[in-house]
């Protein structure tokens, strides 16, 4: 295959934004769809329609290249590509469970359009999928809607993607390998060519499986990284009872093991975001519905809701067990750095419960306070938001860091001496040093044990 299968993606969330991107830059023809007119138009005036690090700058030059362009239908997308890749989201339904009906939509459209085509093209699901919905869900769409067979007259593959948010486009440039689940040998063929042609010069392994070994990769990996999350959390509490302990010391020490990656040790106020929470629980409930008792998933689900609550108790500890009527600063609302994302965000949880507990919430992000004020902590709970780190400090009786953003960690102890009531801060991830804590009038770090006093 030496000329470039043109490419269709269905779905402009991150996953599918900014692979979009990406492949234009590597000089792929890309349409990609939305359902929504004015993500469209954001789109082909070279904007991304929400904040990740680096992909405005890549839209403005894949649009004006006119190498990327946003549609409005699924059916022109489809209809002008050779490789579409079905990236819409699959959000958690009360259960716990996937909610399909955006997948199913999407592969309807490409039916219909699958149809109206006489040339060979692949259907490559890279939306998070419970293992079985390609086989059990995708395909008989696709072939009850074009009237063709899967497999003879269209490939279909399910590769998932692995970008964090925040690292999305450099993750996407350069991934640490692709996973290519085929139904057949030709399909697999094909999205391999395609992703040797993109990762030309890269040395990205492509791996080779069947279809539902490539929808469980996606779990295992996202629900091994939450399991080492939890793990790491349970251990820092621990830690905290025992003078002389820090767990970002011991992490070092375990991690020198080369059997341990200490990557994702980082101990903090838990896990959040569209993925891990979403993951672990669709897991958890693709296990019950076959008679499991998934035991390790629920107590990592478990421990991640408890690290919340515990962050607040340290706070709690450190005002006189009582947190009515009292100021605090949070800084922080995004579930990491870098991205403007409040989705499953630990600041949604740690504000809930300081907000049942009477206390009076002033919070300041640099880039998450729109998305805060607009989708999540509204109308549930009493909250104000700061323009400035200062504003946020002034006067409040303690600071829980929540988002480890840069400026945050360039804070000297002196700015929260000056502005605070007292400095009390609880740093729920770790940013501080040694000197800092000193400075300040109570810190309390997760994973901390007290100074020892000799
Ligand atoms: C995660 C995975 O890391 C990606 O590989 C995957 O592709 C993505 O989900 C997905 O399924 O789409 P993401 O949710 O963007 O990526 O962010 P992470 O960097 O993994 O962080 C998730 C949460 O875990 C954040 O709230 C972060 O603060 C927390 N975390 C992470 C910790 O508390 N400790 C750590 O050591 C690492």
């Amino acid at each position: 295959m030496s000329e470039k299968p043109k490419v269709a993606i269905l779905g402009t969330g991150y996953v599918g934004l900014v692979a979009a991107a990406v492949f234009a830059e590597r000089d792929f023809d890309v349409l990609t769809s939305s359902q929504n007119k004015e993500k469209v138009d954001t789109i082909n005036k070279g904007k991304a329609p929400f904040y990740e690090k680096d992909l405005d700058d890549l839209i403005e030059k894949t649009v004006s290249s006119g190498k990327l362009k946003a549609v409005h239908g699924r059916k022109e997308a489809v209809l002008n590509s050779d490789i579409f890749f079905i990236a819409v989201g699959t959000p958690s339904l009360m259960s716990g469970e996937a909610d399909l009906s955006l997948i199913k939509e999407t592969a309807i459209a490409i039916g219909e359009a699958l149809c109206e085509k006489d040339t060979y093209s692949v259907v490559v699901a890279r939306s998070t999928i419970i293992p079985g919905t390609t086989r059990n869900v995708i395909i008989p769409l696709l072939e009850k809607y074009s009237g063709k067979k899967a497999g003879k007259d269209f490939g279909v593959c399910m590769s998932p993607e692995f970008l964090r948010q925040g690292a999305a486009v450099d993750d996407t440039r350069k991934p640490d390998s692709v996973v290519v689940g085929e139904l057949d040998e030709r399909s697999g063929e094909f999205l391999e060519n395609f992703s040797n042609q993109l990762y030309e010069g890269l040395d990205v392994p492509v791996l080779r499986m069947g279809l539902e070994s490539a929808e469980m990769v996606k779990y295992g990996r996202n629900t091994f990284l939450a399991m080492n999350i939890s793990y790491i959390n349970e251990m820092a509490r621990i830690a905290e009872t025992i003078p002389g302990i820090d767990i970002y010391e011991v992490v070092k020490g375990i991690g020198v093991d080369w059997r341990i990656n200490p990557v994702f040790l980082n101990a903090g106020c838990g896990y959040g975001g569209s993925c891990f929470p979403k993951d672990v629980k669709a897991l958890i409930s693709f296990a019950q519905l076959r008679e499991l008792s998934p035991l390790l998933l629920e107590t990592v689900e478990e421990i991640n809701l408890q690290q919340a609550a515990h962050t607040v108790g340290l706070a709690r500890q450190e005002l006189g067990g009582n947190l009515k009527g009292k100021r605090i600063a949070i800084l922080g609302l995004s579930f990491k750095p870098e991205t403007d994302d409040m989705r499953e965000a630990p600041s949604i949880k740690i504000a809930n419960h300081l907000f049942s507990e009477g206390a009076d919430i002033i919070a300041y992000d640099p880039k998450a306070i729109p998305n805060a004020k607009n989708n999540f902590i509204k109308d549930t709970i009493q909250i104000s938001y700061a323009e400035t780190i200062g504003e946020c400090l002034k006067d409040a009786e303690c600071c829980i860091i929540v988002t480890e953003w840069d400026e945050f960690k360039k804070l000297t102890a002196d700015v929260f001496n000056m502005n605070m009531k007292r400095s009390v801060i609880i740093d729920a991830r770790r940013i501080y040093d040694a000197d800092f804590r000193k400075e300040v009038e109570i810190y309390k770090g997760i994973g901390l044990g007290k100074e020892r006093s000799e």
